[in-house]
């Protein structure tokens, strides 16, 4: 094989690899950050069992996993000792429509999880909210 020809078939080969592998990115379901339990997504839906599991999955990589929030790059507020957190419709809303830098997660949750979710969150970290959000005002805000 001539020189040229071995070079035009490995550029094809790098290619095509790269390819293969843009390719299964976008196959690949969002991953959030703070990812580092190995927990995993089936399908569209967060497969984490309750409200403390999905915090550290899907929330705990922008708010903190102490829910303190963040600021650098972007600002990320506290969830901790929150009192807009009293009303419960507001922290559920927020998680299923999104709000400027925050991504509708609850859209990938089932109504069960946010719930759990923003329970878990509203009777945490210095949060003593007992009236619990249920599935069906979840549904009702969808
Ligand atoms: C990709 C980053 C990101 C993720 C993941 C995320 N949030 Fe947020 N969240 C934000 C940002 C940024 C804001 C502030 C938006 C603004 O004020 O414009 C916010 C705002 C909020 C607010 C409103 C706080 C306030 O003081 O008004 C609540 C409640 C909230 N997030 C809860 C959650 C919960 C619960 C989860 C997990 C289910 C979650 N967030 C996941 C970035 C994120």
């Amino acid at each position: 094989m001539k020189a040229e020809t071995l070079i035009r078939s490995s550029i094809a080969a790098v290619v095509a690899a790269s390819l293969g592998a843009s390719a299964l990115a976008q196959n690949a379901p969002t991953v959030f950050p703070g990812d580092a339990d190995g927990a995993f997504v089936v399908g569209t839906k967060f497969s984490e069992p309750d409200g403390a599991h999905l915090f550290k999955r899907v929330c705990a990589g922008c708010h903190m996993p102490d829910a303190k929030g963040a600021k650098g790059a972007g600002f990320f507020p506290a969830l901790a000792g929150n009192k807009k957190l009293a009303a419960n419709g507001y922290p559920v809303y927020v998680v299923l429509k999104g709000m400027n830098g925050m991504p509708p997660v609850g859209a990938m949750m089932t109504d069960q999880q946010v719930a759990d979710v923003v329970n878990y969150v509203r009777t945490n970290f210095g949060n003593k909210y007992r009236d619990a959000v249920k599935p069906a005002d979840v549904q009702a805000l969808r």
